[in-house]
């Protein structure tokens, strides 16, 4: 007996792992844009926002209660998926997001309007073919002249010596059962059973093995929904840009941000290719190889460079902060896989401090204040700043006067009581920074009123405040 599957071949019958993804938080994706010489788009009267696959709608829903003036969607087949979420809405208050259950080829016949920026993320290796155009085809008409499309996928060379794992898994494991999980679970014992007797796969291959402790780690339905839906393969970076180029679309980044500067995130020996390539996608295509890329989140825009990658023209409306205090904020790291950078000179106090007192200002103000250096040096700094999270894009100016606090909106209650980690920690959305934020065990705790005998005006309620929570 097998699994129900959809028509398309991916797996219907049970949900996904619902959590909220910062990389989909569009004043970051608009930096990324602006980084690649891009005229950034004007967001701050709101702007039109669509998840494509977008489970139960965790981050849809976040940054819609985020970012209060723009408009989300979310877009899902699994009926599941879309109940839940809608529960979640519901609840929380959020008028300003619609979840729709239909597949990608339906959406058109919602009219929903032209969008802003389009996420779609662990869909692009998973669907078939014609899903993949189905989805080009979104990207083409939907998105925005001007639009930015956050696009992940499973990449090569990093999943060239994994893939059998899933091949073994879904040829022993599936037609066990018709329960999904019982499949994943299955499959996974399998693999752990070859190990155990040394089967040469994974005796010559060190990656396998890593791979099967790490799936060991997993909830089962990511394993099911990773592994188990019909069409699966990952992508060589030549293969999706070409293909999304067709669409409109230009490569302009990636996230993590290091991974778009070759003298930083490549071995010494391999830096080379940063000068000699002979275009992005080359560099790209080259990169992946030496840093055996096995995932990448890549950032598209429907439109081509007008400005200088550095320009202070182009930087000039973008909002910064600080989501930390100055004591906390770290400015050196060291690149997995590449260089250890360390920011020291002064200009980079001088934005820390300016930040730290004026969250949320513009570039443009933070240039006519820091005098001392031309805007192209802070536009650098800053860029070398928001790599480390020193420094982070805002959605708008933090008011000096705090209001009094009222406690969590309602939203947020929302969101703490169905996130409960085990660490006791929560993502909440932030108004004035425009996405979630990371609140640790004991300020959740404090902010939710679990903590007796504190007063509401400790600091954790008056960054709350300042942060719009
Ligand atoms: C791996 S999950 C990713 C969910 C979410 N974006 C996340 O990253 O947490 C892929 C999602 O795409 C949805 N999906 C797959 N094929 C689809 C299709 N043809 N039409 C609509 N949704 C689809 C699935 O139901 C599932 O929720």
């Amino acid at each position: 007996m097998m699994p129900e599957h959809s028509a398309s071949g991916y797996i219907r019958s049970i949900e996904y792992i619902d959590r909220y993804y910062g990389e989909f938080n569009p004043w970051m994706l608009r930096y990324v844009a602006a980084l690649h010489g891009i005229a950034c788009p004007d967001f701050s009267e709101g702007f039109t926002y669509c998840d494509l696959g977008c489970g139960s709608g965790m981050s849809t829903l976040m940054l819609a209660a985020a970012n209060p003036a723009a408009q989300f969607f979310g877009v899902d087949f699994n009926p599941e998926h879309i109940r839940h979420g809608e529960q979640t809405r519901q609840v929380a208050g959020i008028d300003n997001c619609v979840l729709l259950e239909r597949t990608f080829g339906e959406i058109y016949a919602d009219a929903l309007p032209d969008m802003d920026i389009i996420v779609l993320h662990g869909v692009y290796s998973w669907v078939s073919d014609e899903t993949k155009a189905e989805l080009r085809d979104i990207l083409r008409w939907k998105l925005k002249p001007g639009g930015i499309a956050l696009i992940t996928y499973n990449a090569l060379p990093g999943w060239a010596p994994l893939a059998p794992l899933r091949d073994f898994m879904r040829e022993y494991a599936l037609g066990s059962s018709v329960d999904i999980l019982d499949v994943a679970r299955e499959g996974i014992k399998y693999l752990h059973f070859l190990a155990e007797t040394d089967a040469p796969y994974f005796r010559n291959n060190t990656a396998a093995r890593q791979m099967l402790d790490l799936l060991g780690r997993h909830d089962i339905r990511y394993i099911a929904h990773e592994f188990f839906t019909k069409h699966w393969r990952p992508l060589y970076f030549r293969e999706a840009a070409e293909d999304l180029i067709k669409a409109g679309l230009n490569f302009c980044g990636q996230f993590p941000l290091y991974l778009n500067y070759g003298e930083i995130c490549l071995p010494t020996a391999s830096q080379s290719i940063t000068t000699t390539a002979p275009n992005r996608i080359a560099f790209e295509t080259h990169k992946d190889f030496v840093r055996n890329t096995m995932f990448r989140w890549d950032i598209f825009v429907k439109a081509t460079p007008q400005f200088a990658p550095d320009s202070p023209e182009n930087h000039r409306d973008i909002r910064f902060g600080l989501l930390k205090s100055i004591g906390e904020i770290q400015l050196e790291m060291q690149i997995p896989g590449g260089r250890k950078i360390g920011l020291n000179g002064e200009i980079y106090s001088r934005i820390l401090d300016f930040f730290n007192l004026n969250c949320g200002a513009t570039l443009g103000e933070t240039f006519a204040s820091l005098t001392n250096y031309k805007p192209e040096e802070v536009v650098s700094a800053v860029q070398y700043m928001v790599m480390l999270d020193a420094v982070r894009p805002f959605a708008k100016h933090v008011k000096t006067q705090i209001p009094s606090v009222a406690g969590l909106s309602q939203a947020n209650r929302t969101f703490a009581d169905i996130q409960l980690t085990a660490d006791g920690s929560v993502v909440l959305a932030a108004p004035v920074f425009g996405a979630g934020i990371l609140m640790g065990r004991e300020d959740a705790d404090e902010l939710l009123g679990k903590t007796h005998g504190k007063q509401e005006h400790t600091k954790v309620f008056e960054r709350a405040a300042a942060l719009g929570l």
